[in-house]
């Protein structure tokens, strides 16, 4: 499933036109995997908004669950930014709105699939332990 939810406004998102660093911080474990956003080949995946943090998950094999398949209908691809949050999209009442049954939810708490960096500095986001648990719990 990907694509876009008609129900919901449209996000204004600005993509990247330099390489940037997204890093990931895999739960409470505090091992990360950093990847160098190359702009020229966004979309990765149809999963989330183009050049959002799900996309880049999805198409550099890093784990983040995403239920209703990047479409701002779930909470499962809460993530909490770290750093870089200044070059990343503002927030929608409509992903505001799904944040809010987010478990663990933080003043930086985003949705992996609507948060799109513009490449204007690194960014670092926080995939929480819950949802890694619940993304090795369906690989079985
Ligand atoms: S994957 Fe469902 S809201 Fe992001």
């Amino acid at each position: 499933m990907g694509g876009k939810n008609p129900y919901i406004k449209q996000v204004d998102t600005k993509l990247p036109t330099e390489p940037y660093v997204l890093t990931f911080v895999l739960g409470d474990s505090g091992e990360t995997k950093a990847v160098v956003v190359d702009p020229t080949a966004l979309p990765y995946t149809d999963e989330g908004l183009p050049g959002s943090v799900l996309d880049i998950a999805c198409g550099q094999g890093v784990d983040l669950d995403h239920a209703c398949g990047g479409v701002c209908a779930c909470s499962t691809c809460h993530i909490v930014v770290e750093a870089g949050m200044d070059s990343c999209n503002a927030s929608t009442d409509d992903e505001e709105d799904m944040l809010d049954s987010a478990p663990g939810l933080t003043g930086t708490s985003r949705l992996g699939c609507q948060l799109v960096p513009d490449g204007s500095s690194p960014v670092r986001v926080r995939i929480p332990e819950w949802n890694r648990n619940l993304v090795s719990e369906d690989h079985h």
